[in-house]
């Protein structure tokens, strides 16, 4: 069995509907922060079964001792914490409190329990603004720019001594770029409790009607069009990357670390006007200047984790905008009282 902490949340919930569909069983530990538990209802209707679940905070030793004792748990995949990059500014000891102790109090558990199979959803902000592209996993961390970003890093740190000091684990590091789209159904996705902080789901809150403009921060970066260019990457190539990665892992010993992205950047004004193409819907623009942090360019070099993986995307631009504009929509014809229930 697989326990996911935060695996009601956008991306844990791809990589349990993976998982089930691959015939793993899969116990979701999240408290619920930035999730609703209706989505445990969407993954019991894609996957033909229901995933455990626990309402829980993944700080809360005792009862990560007593799930442990009660589940014949084999592998962890730890997707739960906080994303939020301006939150992070403003509240940094709860991001430190739940990315660096909650990480900390489940690998206790976790050697407490004999478990040494861990999976972390870490992120490119690691590498900080990193001279030249693509980046690679050989690649220095950086100074990340934010304590969003600082406490990945220092979760990484963490487990690396981890490790060092017991040669029982077997930890990935998946250092995600930047995860969009949605299940293909269109009943899986992102749903956001506040206001979205990355650009999906900022456009398509636009797109929708719920937002007046999107705002482009920056457009006099050294970039061919001056707007901020990442690496987008399909939440279920991502997913499928968390299931390559999990089989790896039981093989090995020791850290590994994988780059999830696609290898390819797109600026934001190449999303936005992919974005208008796939769903006819004009999205209005207002540019703004740089915001504090933003880095010019980020994408992936992922030929480690095809070596070694055998993983790669292959969901393409366009396919990850239209299976997003699919949920925005669905969202929209549901009750909210059915989402928030
Ligand atoms: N989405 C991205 O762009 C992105 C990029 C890089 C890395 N990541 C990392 O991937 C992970 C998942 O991101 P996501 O986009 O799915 O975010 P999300 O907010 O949708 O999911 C995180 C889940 O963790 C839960 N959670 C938070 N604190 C918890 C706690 N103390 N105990 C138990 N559950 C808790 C939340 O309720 C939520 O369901 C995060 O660790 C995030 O930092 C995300």
């Amino acid at each position: 069995m697989i326990l996911i902490t935060g695996g009601a949340g956008y991306i844990g919930a791809h990589v349990a509907l993976e998982l089930m569909q691959q015939g793993d069983d899969v116990l979701i530990l999240d408290n619920l922060c930035n999730s609703y538990r209706s989505t445990l209802d969407r993954i019991a209707a894609l996957s033909g079964r229901r995933p455990g679940f626990i309402q829980g905070d993944v700080r809360n030793r005792g009862l990560l001792d007593t799930v442990f004792a009660d589940y014949p748990i084999d592998a962890v995949v730890h997707c739960a914490g906080l994303k939020a990059v301006g939150e992070s500014v403003r509240e940094p000891l709860r991001y430190y409190d739940t990315n660096v102790g909650g990480t900390v109090t489940l690998c206790q558990a976790m050697a407490h329990a004999g478990v040494f199979n861990l999976l972390f959803s870490s992120s490119a902000t690691v590498y900080g603004d990193c001279a030249t592209m693509p980046i690679d996993e050989t690649c220095a961390t950086g100074q990340p720019t934010n304590p969003y970003g600082q406490s990945k890093l220092m979760a990484e740190n963490v487990m690396q001594s981890m490790v060092c000091s017991d040669e029982r684990w077997s930890v990935g590091l998946l250092r995600y770029f930047n995860p969009i789209g949605a299940h293909k159904s269109g009943l899986l996705g992102e749903a956001p409790t506040s206001t979205p902080n990355n650009l999906l789901p900022y456009l398509l809150q636009v797109a929708s009607g719920q937002r007046a403009a999107l705002s482009v921060f920056g457009r006099d970066y050294d970039t061919p069009d001056g707007t901020g260019v990442r690496d987008y990457i399909h939440v279920v190539d991502l997913a499928e990357g968390h299931v390559k990665a999990l089989d790896a892992l039981r093989t090995q010993r020791g850290v590994q670390i994988w780059n999830l992205g696609t290898g390819l950047g797109y600026s934001v004004l190449e999303v936005v006007r992919a974005f208008e193409k796939v769903s006819g819907v004009q999205v209005p623009l207002v540019f703004e200047g740089r915001r504090a942090g933003d880095i010019a360019r980020c994408w992936a070099n992922p030929e480690k984790a095809l070596n070694e993986l055998g993983w790669s995307a292959r969901r393409s631009l366009d396919r990850m905008l239209a299976d997003a504009w699919r949920w925005e929509c669905h969202l929209h014809q549901e009750e909210a009282t059915t989402l928030v229930s």
